[in-house]
């Protein structure tokens, strides 16, 4: 269903009938009840009422993020880039210690403002909120914080809702598993032209050292007739590129009634028209087959990008993460995909400092650094994740090793970066103008197919648009262009 026919059947929903059951109609009817309660409250007040979502984490808590904001709009909040709204939802992370840290952190904040307004409610959701340990220490020492769900209900959030505005206890549901996909709720897309959209849920790799599994639960895919419908939606309403979603794309599919590869989506994909162009993220290096690489070979909308987690380039390491390649695997693979695909640009997530990591499987890395020559790679110190395999082994590396080490790769990654990056300057490339730029004043700013950002004279009547430009200077990490034709 779109938007404006959701929007349509909410007005029809008369509250004195049951409460419909099945979802989404379930929804649907809290949405409007909250709709009502917004309202009066609002009337009461004399001013509309505002909410703030923000987003810690990953690109899949990105695009919840903009469920989150589709359902406070639709019952009537206005969106506000304060904290010091009506509600505020934070969408948390808990990939790393630090994220989790950081909303530790700004709840202090949010208390402060709810002492000047005691009607404001602050609702936190996400990966954090999936560990019980989290919520334990919340309901002990956060006795503020209004709401809490998780990861595997968000699609409740309207009812949640409810519940909270009606109540002045704090409002807690945390499901440890679903197989539930619930499609046809409003979203609120943070830019007109492009989006992300799911095309699977959760993870069973289990890698030792990370916790999505725990607090994403078990794979899922969604129907390719769903994703299809989906994606033409967006187009209709001037989408020109989206992000295929996944913890693990190349996977999609398996667990289907009628199992279907990730390839043979991303032709399904590759017809809709008016689609420009397809990106996808997150690909595990042991699952990403030949048949995907042709299918990008002969594609002229899936970007030319990759991004080929490594997480280390020893290959004993890489067996106790769990990670099921080795390190001459990985290089093979990268190989394969270079010359097929010769423009592509590679991308990595690298951890330095895993439990037991030896000045020798740190060189293994800095190998893998040197012969892949990445276009950019996100360079991670280990963090102990309660629960995970990893977190209960000896021989957790000190952290001054840890904070060696972590430098010299950042610095071998950057120099890399910046050499790889001059390989384009001088050509001629499409580019999705994507916003004003915020430093050089009549700039705007835009990505090449490849992912690389390149700003150029231009102004707001551009944003949204594919034009060609010139990539007249390599500045490190980005280009200065000139704009040669729409
Ligand atoms: N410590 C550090 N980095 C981690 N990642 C996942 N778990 C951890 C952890 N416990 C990194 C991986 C992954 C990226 C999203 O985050 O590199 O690819
Ligand atoms: Fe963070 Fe992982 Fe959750 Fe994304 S899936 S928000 S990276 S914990």
């Amino acid at each position: 269903m779109i938007d404006h026919t959701i929007k349509e059947y909410i007005e029809k929903i008369d509250l004195t009938q049951p409460i419909p059951t099945e979802e989404p109609m379930r929804q649907y009817y809290f949405l409007k009840k909250a709709k009502e309660i917004v309202k009066k409250e609002s009337e009461r007040l004399g001013r509309p009422l505002f909410s703030h979502t923000n987003t810690f984490g990953c690109q899949m808590n990105a695009r919840d993020s903009e469920k989150l904001s589709g359902i406070l709009r639709e019952v009537g909040y206005m969106e506000t880039d304060s904290e010091e709204a009506d509600f505020v939802i934070y969408n948390t992370c808990t990939v790393r210690e630090n994220a989790n840290l950081r909303v530790y952190g700004r709840l202090g904040v949010l208390h402060g403002y709810k002492k000047k307004n005691p009607h404001m409610k602050i609702a936190l959701c996400g990966c954090m909120m999936q560990e019980p340990t989290v919520v334990e220490k919340l309901q002990k020492s956060y006795r503020f914080v209004d709401l809490i769900f998780g990861t595997h209900n968000i699609f409740k959030f309207a009812e949640l809702l409810v519940t909270t505005l009606e109540s002045n206890r704090m409002v807690i549901d945390i499901w440890k598993d679903t197989n539930q996909i619930v499609e046809d709720l409003p979203i609120e897309r943070k830019y007109p032209f492009k989006s992300g959209v799911n095309i699977m849920f959760g993870c069973n790799n289990f890698c030792s050292y990370c916790i999505v599994p725990y607090v994403r639960g078990r794979e899922r895919s969604r129907e390719p007739r769903d994703i299809i419908r989906e994606i033409e939606g967006l187009v209709a309403d001037g989408v020109v590129e989206i992000m295929l979603l996944g913890q693990n794309v190349n996977s999609y599919g398996k667990n289907l009634d009628n199992p279907m590869t990730f390839a043979e989506l991303l032709e399904e994909i590759e017809k809709i028209e008016g689609l420009e162009r397809i990106r996808f993220m997150t690909s595990h290096p042991k699952d990403l087959s030949d048949e995907l690489i042709q299918v990008m070979a002969k594609s002229t909308k899936i970007c030319r990008h990759l991004h080929l987690p490594l997480q280390s380039g020893s290959t004993s390491l890489l067996k106790v993460m769990n990670r099921k390649y080795t390190k001459e695997q990985y290089l093979a693979l990268a190989d394969k995909i270079r010359t097929a695909i010769p423009d592509i640009a590679l991308t990595t997530d690298i951890i330095v400092g895993f439990p037991g990591e030896t000045e020798e499987d740190f060189l293994e890395t800095l190998d893998v650094v040197r012969k892949v020559r990445y276009d950019s790679a996100f360079t991670f110190i280990y963090s102990k994740r309660t629960g995970t395999p990893a977190a209960a082994m000896e021989n957790q590396i000190p952290e001054e090793i840890v904070k060696n080490r972590f430098d010299r790769l950042l610095k071998e990654v950057q120099d890399i970066s910046k050499e790889m990056a001059e390989r384009f300057t001088g050509t001629t490339q499409t580019v999705l103008v994507e916003e004003l730029n915020g430093q050089m004043k009549d700039y705007v700013t835009g990505r090449l197919s490849n992912n690389h950002v390149v700003h150029f004279p231009g102004d707001a009547s551009l944003l949204g648009k594919l034009v060609t430009v010139h990539l007249d200077e390599c500045r490190g990490f980005y280009y200065i262009g000139s704009k040669i034709g729409e």
